[in-house]
């Protein structure tokens, strides 16, 4: 069984991701960590280099390579759900948790990581708050997809064990 954590950047798809693996027993893959390593180089540097297309096609590549795999949290990248059909895909291969947080927590946490995203890296702290509700909009009819919706705490853990409690039950179904 794999479990797929959607959302936009900054939701903490990956630190929520890690502890969720932690008290499932499961293994833990980061896609965008995947990618970096089967390319040899940096989000930011594929997007620079081949374009975001591109970095698109080999997102959805290495998200269905994951079919190999089992006992695993993924923690997808924020745009991975909205294109080549990835959602469906998911939904057919595992449990998908929509990770959701307000606009304004999300802004705050990116305002001093954006040069790591690259969809992010040529925008003011102001421009950061409206760039982000534009794209959750375009973006939530995908992550609204999924299975469950898992609304995150703005500092810690709190609810997380909650989610491996039903996580846990859903999957002996
Ligand atoms: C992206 C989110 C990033 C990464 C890439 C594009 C997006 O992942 O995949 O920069 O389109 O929202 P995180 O959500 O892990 O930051």
């Amino acid at each position: 069984m794999r479990i797929f954590l959607t959302g936009f950047m900054g939701a903490g798809k990956s630190y929520l991701g890690q502890e969720l693996a932690r008290l499932l027993g499961f293994g833990f893959i980061d896609l965008d960590t995947l990618i970096e390593a089967e390319e040899g180089k940096p989000i930011s540097a594929i997007f620079a280099e081949k374009g975001e297309a591109k970095f698109r096609e080999i997102e959805r590549e290495n998200l269905i390579s994951l079919a190999g795999f089992s006992k695993v949290v993924v923690a997808t990248g924020g745009g991975a759900p909205c294109y080549s059909n990835n959602m469906a895909w998911m939904n057919g291969h595992g449990v998908t948790v929509y990770l959701h947080a307000p606009v304004a927590i999300l802004a705050s946490r990116l305002k001093n990581e954006k040069e790591k995203r690259p969809l992010l890296s040529s925008l003011t702290d102001e421009a950061l708050h409206n760039f982000i509700e534009g794209k959750i909009n375009e973006r939530k009819q995908f992550y609204e997809q999924s299975h469950l919706s898992f609304e995150v705490p703005e500092n810690g853990l709190e609810g997380l064990e909650m989610l491996a409690n039903y996580l846990r039950r859903f999957l002996q179904k």
